[in-house]
Formats: C-alpha cells, structure tokens, sequence
C-alpha cells in the first residue's frame, strides 16, 4: 500500500476521501486544516470519522493551522453546517488529537519516511508551512495530489475553488515549491456527484461506514443543490483519494500551472497552461490530439481531466463493504 499523509478539513467529502484512504492506503496519519471549519471542529470531526469506521486507534489525528497564511479564515456553512460535519448522528468523540502539530508531523514524517505522498483535501496552509519549515521536504515527497482549484471554472467565485481562495498564498507556495502536483479541480469533481440512487445502494451495503455514507450524502445533497442548482451531491476530496488508490480512475494531463495572487477578479484562481492541448476544452483534445510541445514554462503539475464515474462508485462500494 502506498504510504500517505492526509491533509483536510472534514467536511461531508473530506470523510469520504478519509474512508477511501484508510481501507486502500497505508494511512501515516491525518492532519487537520481549519478551512470547511474551525480547526477545532475539523479535528473533532476528523475524530470522529476514524472512530466511525475503527480506526481511531490505529491512526491519529494531527491538528494544524487554524487561520490561513495571510488572510482571515473563510469557511463554508452553507455546504457543510455549522459543524463542518452536520447532518449523521455521531457521538462525541472518545479519542483526542496529538499533541503533536499537523506541520512536526508532517516535517518528522516525511524526512524519516521514503516515498510518501501527500494528499491535501483542504486549504494548503499546513503543507506550505511545513516546506518553509523544511525546504528538503522536495526531495523526499513523492507526489502531493491535491483537491483545490480548477482547469477551468471555480466555485467559490467565477475563478477560484474554495480550498485555493482560502488560502492562495500556500497554494502559491506549493504548486512553486518543485513537488510535483497532481491537481484533482472543480472540473473534474463535478463529474462524481452521488445521488438518491447512491444513498440507497450505500444502505443496501449496510455496513457502519455505508450507513455513515448514506448519512452524509442525505445532508450533503441537500446543501449543495440548494447551494449550486446542479444535481447531486459533489465529493470533490474523495477524486483525490481514488487518484493515488487507482491512477486508471482519471485522466490527466501535464501543464504548468499558477496560482493567482493579484487579481481583481481572479485572485485564488489557479492558472492552467494548456495551450498545448489546442482547444477550449482539454478534457475533449486529450483524446482528440496528440500532445504539443509545451509553450510556456515547463509543466509542475498534473491536471485531472477525466475522471471513470462508474469505476469510482466501485471502489467506493468495494470499501464500504470492507469495513465492519
Ligand atoms: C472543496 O471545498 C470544501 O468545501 C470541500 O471539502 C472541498 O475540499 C471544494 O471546493
Ligand atoms: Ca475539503
């Protein structure tokens, strides 16, 4: 199993991405991020996640900046409660956090660990804090795949995704910092949106953690399509899990991409270079063309384009069915 750090902010789609995680990869602990919510709320419900599915004793939980880099904290109620994690019934938690800080963790681990992926599915401040506090982290990272940002549209504004707006300045950080990124964006998250349909196959499978599932869609649905007027409930962090879990799930392609500080109307946008693939849509040209020489700067990153709807709802399945 691949060795992984988790860096999020649960979140209904966080909790996915964590189930997705601990059952397919080897889990070296989870950091917490405050982004959806409060850190301490994330952290809380980070905790309970694990101790949903059993696993609270084999995996900590690492809680890491509370604010972004540079501006104040933004969070998203209006998807996720006042919570960060409303709508299943879970028990408060019987387990604490480290007391270790998300970014020791990160640093300790990655310098004494070979090969280990990052996987980011909140605001990027912890992982640019801990390349600050460790610039020989690059050489040690195997990859960080990341939720956050976008191809083409935003969601958070025209141009900019919620985890990139949050904090744009770490995001800068890391999509410059030589790691190289994998970027699952809004424009491949909306292509694995859960439906009723979902819910009632989760409740079929019946296990804790389906049941838990099905919990969560039921709240998240609602939210997000009173919230976007799109059908389904869209768990964006859980493409980033099934990114590392199954390369074969999506399809990528290379370019080099930006994150914009200044703009008036675009700061947090992630600025994507595919020139190189033609047309207005990368995700049609990458079947249609056969890849160009680059135009601009050499491609840093990864950007997911395609993503194997059905393949993914599988392994979702296959894992709620492994745990108890
Ligand atoms: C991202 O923002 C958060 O609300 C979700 O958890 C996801 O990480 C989507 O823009
Ligand atoms: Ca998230």
């Amino acid at each position: 199993k691949k060795k992984v750090i988790l860096d999020c902010d649960p979140g209904h789609d966080d909790a996915f991405a964590m189930m997705l995680a601990v059952q397919n990869l080897d889990v070296l602990g989870i950091t917490t991020i405050g982004g959806n919510c409060t850190l301490e709320n994330v952290t809380r419900n980070a905790i309970k996640v694990l101790e949903v599915i059993g696993q609270a004793d084999n995996i900590g939980v690492y809680p890491g900046h509370s604010r972004p880099t540079v501006m104040p904290l933004v969070t998203a109620p209006q998807f996720h409660g006042e919570t960060g994690l409303d709508g299943p019934v879970l028990p408060e938690p019987t387990h604490s956090p480290q007391d270790k800080h998300a970014v020791d963790f990160i640093v300790d681990t990655v310098m004494s660990t070979d090969d280990v992926t990052l996987i980011a599915t909140g605001p990027l401040t912890n992982i640019a804090a801990a390349l600050n506090r460790e610039p020989r982290m690059v050489d040690r990272v195997r990859e960080i795949c990341i939720m956050g940002g976008s191809v083409t549209f935003g969601n958070w504004t025209p141009t900019a995704e919620f985890n990139i707006y949050v904090d744009p300045e770490a995001a800068y950080r890391v999509f410059n910092s030589g790691i190289h990124v994998k970027m699952t964006g809004i424009n491949l998250t909306r292509q694995c949106c859960l439906t009723e349909k979902h819910i009632a196959d989760f409740r079929n499978i019946g296990t804790k953690a389906a049941n838990f599932a099905a919990d969560l869609t039921e709240y998240f649905l609602k939210t997000c399509e009173d919230e976007t007027q799109l059908t389904g409930a869209t768990i964006h962090d859980a493409c980033a899990a099934a990114w590392i879990i199954n390369p074969d799930l999506i399809k990528s392609a290379s370019m080099h991409i930006d994150i914009e500080l200044k703009g008036e109307l675009t700061r947090g946008m992630t600025v994507c270079d595919y020139r190189h693939l033609r047309g207005i849509d990368p995700a049609v040209d990458i079947e249609r063309t056969p890849q160009m020489d680059f135009r601009g700067e050499q491609p840093n990153a990864e950007a997911a384009l395609e993503l194997d709807f059905p393949g993914f709802v599988d392994l979702l399945y296959k894992t709620l069915r492994q745990y108890d």
